[in-house]
């Protein structure tokens, strides 16, 4: 059985107040989320931490390497959070304000909806695919495995490992305080949600 620990940055000042996109840093909440994930993996073994391009799956990442020897962070473009095109930046209040259409159109059909000159769930399927292509190439196959990405892409590496429709997809709840534990056998798929902190 592989473990495959699949794990959402910490709290972002974009966070803090429901901005969408963009490439914000941690807060000193977001920090210590880090460093409590760090403590919580020292005595797993983890040879490398595969992130996205963005600051704040790095900035999640460096602390739970730095407890780890030795551990190198592999930033996949793949795992790059879902691209909100012309609502990159604003609050969800604010798109539901100034871009009335945009939140209708989504509301209904979240997976398939992509955002004008952005992307949607259904248009990630294809790179988040790659990404994890690249995941089990680059590791040893009894290797543990982690992943640091971001609220939609985590949904969509999650559902590769479940069976969930396609309109659950975007609901599937992925908190900033605890991760998602999959162990990987031929046979059966096991999943736990695991709080990493008191
Ligand atoms: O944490 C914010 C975020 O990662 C955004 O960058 C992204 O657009 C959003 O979550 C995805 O969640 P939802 O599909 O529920 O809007």
């Amino acid at each position: 059985v592989r473990n495959l620990f699949l794990v959402r940055h910490g709290e972002t000042y974009y966070n803090r107040e429901d901005r969408i996109g963009g490439d914000s840093d941690l807060t000193d909440k977001g920090l210590e989320q880090a460093h409590a994930l760090a403590e919580h993996f020292a005595t797993v073994r983890i040879p490398i931490i595969f992130t996205s391009n963005y600051k704040r799956t790095l900035q999640t990442a460096t602390p739970i390497a730095e407890r780890q020897d030795p551990c190198s962070i592999i930033a996949l473009p793949e795992f790059n959070e879902i691209h909100a095109g012309v609502c990159e930046g604003m609050t969800y209040e604010e798109i539901r304000r100034q871009m009335p259409h945009v939140a209708k159109a989504r509301g209904p059909n979240k997976y398939r909806y992509v955002y004008p000159e952005g992307e949607g769930y259904a248009t990630m399927e294809e790179r988040v695919h790659r990404g994890l292509k690249k995941v089990f190439f680059l590791n040893n196959y009894d290797e543990n495995i982690m992943i640091v990405g971001h609220r939609a892409v985590n949904r969509m590496i999650l559902s590769c490992f479940l069976s969930r429709q396609e309109e659950e997809i975007p609901y599937i709840y992925m908190p900033q305080d605890r991760y998602y534990h999959i162990q990987i056998d031929p046979h059966k798929r096991l999943f736990e949600l695991v709080p990493y902190k008191n």
